[in-house]
């Protein structure tokens, strides 16, 4: 596959996935901001891109908002798409979710949906391999919401995978021919994100208290029953959710 970019490549999903390209004895070139490469203003982007065949995109935005989150996807993913035609890529991977166009009402599926539109009309070959939530999600919905040492959280319904397993889908996309949407990439078994984040508090041994609910929470109704779950013929990874428990440490 030649040279491979991934653009945010200091990422939780970035670091796994240099680190499975370089263990497959890839050549890797690392890029963010802290490397010194801003996809949204463009400094450094076609200096990095040189030589490169291949670019994984895995990069993210904090913003919850919609404006903001679709001008950071739709910037990024746009000055991203341009150099990679100035610098002769031959195939786009993009790493999207899983449910994105079932799930309409928060900011970051606003953006990731612009993006995957801009890689899809996009003159670069591309490849948009989907997955679901990863298993660190409870966690991260937990630090979001608690209140006076209670958390809230929705009971969505999710299968979620390991990013381990995320990184290994996208090092195989990278290494075959651009494929279009790829077929979505889910964990081995359904949970529910409450009994999640009971067992990962467990895991922590974090007293926080958990109320289920779908107020006053980031979800909106649409993701409940199974919209967020993965179609037909799915592939699956290889870590389960204990698995995943048992590497956890109390922090
Ligand atoms: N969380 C989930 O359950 C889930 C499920 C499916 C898909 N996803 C997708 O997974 C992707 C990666 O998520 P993650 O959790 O790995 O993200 P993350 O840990 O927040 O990492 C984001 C990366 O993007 C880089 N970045 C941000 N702004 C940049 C800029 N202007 N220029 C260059 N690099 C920039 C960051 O580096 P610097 O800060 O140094 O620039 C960092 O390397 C996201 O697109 C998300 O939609 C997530």
């Amino acid at each position: 596959m030649g040279q491979v970019a991934v653009i945010g490549a200091t990422g939780r999903v970035g670091r796994s996935t240099v680190e499975a390209l370089r263990a497959a004895g890839r050549e890797v070139t690392e890029v963010a901001r802290s490397t010194g490469v801003d996809v949204v203003t463009g400094a450094g982007l076609d200096e990095a891109l040189h030589g490169v065949s291949v670019v994984i995109d895995v990069t993210n935005t904090p913003a919850t908002d919609p404006a903001t989150a679709v001008e950071f996807f739709a910037t990024a993913t746009g000055n991203l798409l341009e150099a990679e035609v100035r610098a002769g890529v031959r195939h786009h991977v993009l790493l999207s979710i899983v449910g994105l166009d079932r799930a309409k009402g928060t900011g970051h599926y606003d953006g990731k949906r612009r993006q995957e539109q801009l890689v899809e009309a996009g003159q670069v070959p591309w490849t948009i391999q989907r997955t679901t939530q990863f298993f660190d999600f409870a966690e991260m919905v937990v630090g979001w919401t608690t209140r006076d040492g209670v958390a809230t959280v929705a009971p969505l319904l999710l299968q979620p995978v390991a990013i381990a397993d995320v990184a290994a889908a996208l090092v195989d996309a990278a290494a075959g021919p651009p494929q279009g949407r790829a077929v979505d990439l889910a964990g081995p078994e359904t949970l529910d994100l409450v009994d999640m984040a009971r067992r990962t508090l467990t895991a922590r041994r974090d007293p926080t208290r958990l109320r289920a609910s779908w107020r006053d929470g980031p979800f909106s109704l649409e993701m409940a029953g199974e919209g967020l779950l993965p179609g037909p013929g799915a592939q699956l990874g290889v870590t389960t959710f204990d698995d995943w428990l048992a590497q956890q440490t109390p922090e």
